[in-house]
């Protein structure tokens, strides 16, 4: 037995931030954004939180499945950039879209976080615990990101993505095949601190510089030249391994939905498999990198426009922060 997406929702931030704007904040321009990101503006959170994006992909994904918030047994919250560090997002979600009978929590895998949450819901029902789930990756990630820092501040924006998933007993629907991985020895490259650590009381760092167990600030930091190897070299090789497991050669692959951190890193991923760019659906000029949220608000730009049809294979993919990676075959 597997798991099939019922119904998909999402939910973005009205304020949009655009790359001329972040122009009259740091010294960038709209041409280096565009050519080296693909980025043209960003929704950013305007009194909106993590679970009140959140809640209302949520809502938009159940009343797609044609499902009530009675009707949910788990919730699973991917974030890495909740507001509250108690209680979870998943449950302040399940009280405000009223999923009562819901048993709710968070998980952190970073950008990778919504794919990692559809593995985890798919042990559950698969072991017969749950007989459904909402997945949802919500990020507000304008609240940890350093405004003055233009390295970091012109890629990220603010969303919500979720998906109704059920059982599913039809042979060849539903998720074929997942994988997932974790390289915590590569914590340094990206990284962010919940609240400074007292000097002298380092938890121990990893390996190289700099040390991110020992940073005072709370904003996110990155060294981008090696997010993008690691993306490029680890995401072929996870895609790789659905494939085969599941049976299928990337050129059966109608859609690849990748995680939206950079135009660059998707085109040199699609080069790498030999696959044309154009089955590499892309919104982050739209919606820059929106971490855990970045692929299911994907899901259901394509869904609700129809772009993805009943037998369709997918091909889903997410890296980041941990370092973490993923990567799920599906037929719609
Ligand atoms: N505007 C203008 N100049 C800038 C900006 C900016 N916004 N940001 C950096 N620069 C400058 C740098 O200061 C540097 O100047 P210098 O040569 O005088 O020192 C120059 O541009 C080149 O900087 P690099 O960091 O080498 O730029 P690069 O071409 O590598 O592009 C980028 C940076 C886009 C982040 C790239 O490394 C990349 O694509 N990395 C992948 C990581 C990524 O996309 N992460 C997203 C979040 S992580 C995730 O989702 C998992």
């Amino acid at each position: 037995m597997t798991i099939r997406i019922s119904g998909t929702g999402s939910a973005l931030p009205e304020k949009i931030l655009t790359n001329h704007d972040l122009e009259q904040m740091v010294e960038t321009s709209d041409e280096w954004i565009r050519e080296r990101t693909g980025i043209r503006e960003r929704h950013i959170a305007d009194g909106d939180t993590v679970a009140s994006l959140a809640a209302d992909a949520c809502s938009k994904a159940l009343a797609d499945a044609g499902k009530r918030a009675e009707d949910v047994d788990l919730i699973i919250a991917a974030t890495c950039s909740n507001e509250m560090l108690l209680p979870c997002a998943g449950c302040r979600i399940q009280s405000l879209i009223g999923a009562h009978r819901a048993t709710a929590f968070d998980l952190n895998a970073a950008c990778a976080g919504f794919l990692f949450a559809l593995q985890t819901a798919q042990a559950y029902i698969a072991s017969g615990i749950y007989r459904n789930a909402l997945i949802v990756g919500a990020e507000v990630l304008s609240g940890i990101v350093d405004w003055s820092d233009r390295s970091t501040c012109v890629l990220f924006g603010d969303g919500a993505g979720a998906v109704f998933v059920e059982e599913c007993n039809e042979v060849g629907r539903g998720i074929l095949s997942l994988c997932q991985g974790s390289d915590g020895s590569r914590g340094n490259v990206l990284y962010c601190r919940e609240r400074p650590v007292a000097a002298g009381k380092s938890a121990g760092g990893t390996t190289g510089e700099p040390d991110p167990f020992e940073s005072t600030d709370t904003f996110v930091h990155m060294n981008g030249a090696e997010v993008y190897k690691f993306a490029v070299r680890q995401v072929p090789e996870c895609i790789d391994e659905v494939l085969e497991i599941a049976g299928l050669s990337a050129g059966e692959i109608d859609h690849f939905v990748l995680h939206q951190a950079n135009l660059r890193i998707i085109e040199a991923i699609a080069k790498r498999l030999g696959i044309a760019p154009e089955r590499f659906p892309v919104n982050l000029d739209r919606v820059g990198n929106t971490s855990s949220a970045a692929i299911p608000i994907l899901l259901d730009e394509l869904n609700k426009c129809g772009k993805i049809k009943p037998g369709d294979r997918l091909v889903l993919s997410g890296f980041g922060a941990g370092l973490t990676y993923g990567a799920c075959a599906l037929r719609w």
